[in-house]
């Protein structure tokens, strides 16, 4: 309870937090999520692992993850410093303060926000996750197991293999003049040329920034212009599921559009995956695109390590935030291998002999952390998929878990969801039997779809590791240990070693015990991003201003009784679409972008497959006539702008928005309306005009 001066303070640093955040209690959803969440969740709902699990198992209690966790926080740089020892390092890195190998301070108060670990340090990711395992004697084991889109059509490769491939691609950009700390943009489909094209660059120290191949090229064109990449590395094109999507086409309109603003891309380097579409088939320029086939097999299959410092960048990833222009968010060496190798092992409980699969493409954190870096940092066996999981059945996953004889699979709660809807025959036709552990990704797993993927899926004999994590952690935050304490479903449990997640309430204060309010961390940890590419102040402000003194997350969480998290959402204007970050402000841009739309205000509303959908309230401008032909050309700018996986599930015509005086949408009254809840409007006395709101109601089946 504030009175006087501290009570003026702490509401002068809310409204600075509203006005980043539209943080407060009338006017967001994060706000309500944290408010509503709970009330359907059955609280005594527990999961224990068997015994025979849990004799086998990395961490086989709580009491066992409770003296490491103490360790970690206590003594962090001699938890982390013993575990990066296990890894290859050309010189150790330096200590400071007598022993202090990471510096850190995440508080804006008291200078610039300044994260190292593992400083002086010289390494090579590459190098940890190939080499080091063929040089062990592992060289034979089968480090990808890829499977086409088509059944019948895949491939493997053994570590050798992998590193043969990585050194050729490797020696061929050097030969091109890319050098250290050189940026090189990766736009292709889920091919093993993908993960081999970030482990080259990573070999050579240059730095990888993969797009997602479901952006569009005006997208990625703003990517290349805010890295300046001289190499885009491309694909003709690829299949997925019953399509075909031509990837040179938009990697070509995307270098055309950074012409435009005055920079050349040098070289267009693109594998012909011949089995979508073919070279002939493919428009070219020559001098600029290169085929990969041509060149990269002519370069010999060994390739110098370039020793990089710990805190050399690795590479820059886009990610959406409150604002419209997407945030690079800046990975470095040391401290990512470090924390996505001990994530992985702890998380997923790994064996050497798991065959494990993933998911996630590379065009997303999850792609980079789980499906590359972390596994292979620990000589693992990955399944790549190119397809998707609905074709040519419901039941493809299971097959492939079947064929590969899977023990691990770590998928995100979206395609659950919608396999679950095809019911439990195309899962009980495969057996299954290999599986050990499941994983869930992206988005907070409602109990139903947790229910169904432990007892149909798994069993009910698989534990499901439910990390929540970021783009910007680099790895797991909150996740399950499995074998090590219960599950509850819909809970990613417990901190991982080394993080110390803070409740904090809106005066930035943190909680404790029992509570809800806006999830923080309170110390550095090894994987955490360092910097946003180009724009140091936007890191601080995002991330360390909200709640000063914490890394601020931007989504709402509660804990219970027993110390569990239970995540609940984003609290910021951030919309999470089948797990894919999307910024209501990107959408909005692209929509007012249209000739004919005055402006637009969209919200996220529950969505049974994709967990949150997108809802658009759209303004035309005067005498402009409401039709589907427009409502379609609006939905096709978003596509055009950001990518289709962003399309507004829902355009809502407006006359008016609802405004305060001062001009600020209350999306509160908006996502209400979206939500089909009328009643609960709340107050709409302080709006400029609150007949909008009559007018709104009017138009919803328009
Ligand atoms: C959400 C994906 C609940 C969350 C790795 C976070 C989750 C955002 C979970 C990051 C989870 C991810 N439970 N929510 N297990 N995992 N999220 O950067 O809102 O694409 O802030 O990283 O996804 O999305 P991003």
């Amino acid at each position: 309870h504030h009175t006087g001066g501290g009570g003026l303070a702490a509401l002068a640093h809310l409204n600075s937090v509203r006005d980043m955040f539209a943080l407060n209690a009338a006017d967001s959803a994060g706000a309500a999520a944290v408010v509503d969440d709970g009330a359907e969740v059955e609280e005594e709902e527990r999961e224990v692992a068997s015994d025979t699990f849990r004799s086998t198992a990395l961490i086989s209690s709580r009491e066992q993850y409770a003296a490491m966790y103490r360790r970690s926080v206590e003594d962090p740089d001699v938890f982390w410093a013993e575990i990066a020892s296990t890894f290859y390092w050309k010189t150790k890195w330096e200590t400071r303060d007598g022993n202090k190998i990471h510096s850190e301070n995440i508080d804006v108060r008291k200078a610039r926000v300044a994260i190292e670990w593992f400083k002086g340090g010289r390494t090579n990711i590459c190098y940890n996750a190939l080499d080091r395992h063929v040089e062990a004697g592992k060289g034979g084991k089968i480090a990808f197991l890829w499977e086409g889109n088509d059944p019948g059509v895949d491939d493997k490769l053994t570590y050798k293999e992998l590193l043969e491939r990585v050194c050729q691609l490797a020696n061929y950009l050097r030969d091109q003049g890319v050098k250290k700390g050189d940026a090189v943009a990766i736009y292709m489909p889920m091919l093993l040329e993908l993960p081999i094209a970030m482990l080259a660059c990573a070999r050579i120290g240059a730095v990888h920034s993969v797009v997602f191949a479901g952006f569009s090229a005006e997208a990625l064109s703003q990517r290349i212009l805010d890295c300046k990449p001289n190499f885009v590395l491309t694909t003709s094109g690829v299949r997925r599921g019953s399509k075909v999507i031509k990837l040179k086409e938009i990697v070509d309109d995307a270098l055309e559009r950074v012409l435009k603003e005055g920079f050349a891309v040098g070289t267009c380097l693109t594998y012909a995956n011949d089995s979508a579409v073919k070279r002939e088939d493919t428009a070219w320029q020559e001098g600029r695109d290169v085929w990969w086939q041509d060149v990269v097999p002519k370069y010999p299959k060994e390739s110098a390590v370039e020793w990089v410092d710990a805190e050399d960048t690795l590479f820059l990833l886009y990610t959406s935030g409150s604002t419209g222009k997407p945030k690079g968010v800046l990975h470095t060496t040391g401290g990512y291998m470090v924390y996505t190798a001990t994530t992985f092992k702890y998380a997923f409980d790994y064996h050497d002999d798991d065959i494990y699969w993933c998911t996630a493409d590379c065009g997303w954190i999850t792609g980079h952390s789980y499906l590359t870096y972390g596994p292979l940092l620990n000589g693992a066996t990955v399944v790549v998929f190119e397809g998707v999981p609905n074709y040519p059945d419901a039941g493809r996953c299971w097959e492939i878990v079947d064929k590969y004889k899977v023990t691990i699979f770590y998928t995100a709660p979206t395609a659950i969801r919608s396999l679950m809807r095809s019911g439990d025959e195309p899962v009980k036709r495969h057996s299954r039997k290999s599986l050990r552990v499941l994983g869930s990704v992206g988005e907070p797993i409602n109990p139903s779809a947790w229910r169904w993927y432990y007892d149909v899926v798994g069993d009910a004999r698989c534990p499901i590791s439910d990390t929540w994590w970021q783009t910007e952690t680099g790895g797991f935050m909150i996740t399950p240990l499995p074998g090590a304490w219960p599950l509850k479903p819909g809970s990613a449990t417990l901190p991982f070693f080394g993080v110390q997640p803070a409740i904090v309430d809106e005066n930035g204060h943190e909680i404790s015990g029992v509570c809800s309010g806006y999830l923080c961390i309170k110390a550095a940890w090894p994987g955490m991003m360092r910097t946003l590419q180009g724009d140091h102040a936007r890191y601080e402000t995002t991330y360390f201003a909200p709640f000063k003194g914490f890394y601020f997350s931007g989504d709402g969480c509660r804990r219970d009784e027993d110390g569990y998290y239970w995540l609940t959402g984003r609290v910021d204007d951030v919309i999470n679409v089948s797990g894919h970050r999307i910024g209501t402000a990107e959408v909005e841009s692209a929509l007012v972008s249209h000739p004919q739309c005055a402006e637009a205000a969209v919200v996220g509303f529950d969505h049974e497959i994709k967990g949150q959908g997108i809802y658009a309230f759209v303004t035309l401008l005067e005498g402009v006539d409401y039709s589907e032909q427009l409502r379609a050309s609006l939905i096709n700018a978003v596509r055009t702008h950001i990518g289709a996986f962003a399309a507004p599930d829902k355009i809502h015509w407006a006359p008016g928005l609802p405004k305060t005086r001062s001009g600020k949408i209350m999306r509160r009254i908006l996502r209400k309306i979206a939500a089909n809840q009328l009643d609960e409007l709340g107050d709409i006395s302080t709006l400029a005009d609150p007949g909008v709101v009559d007018q709104l109601i009017d138009l919803r089946d328009k």
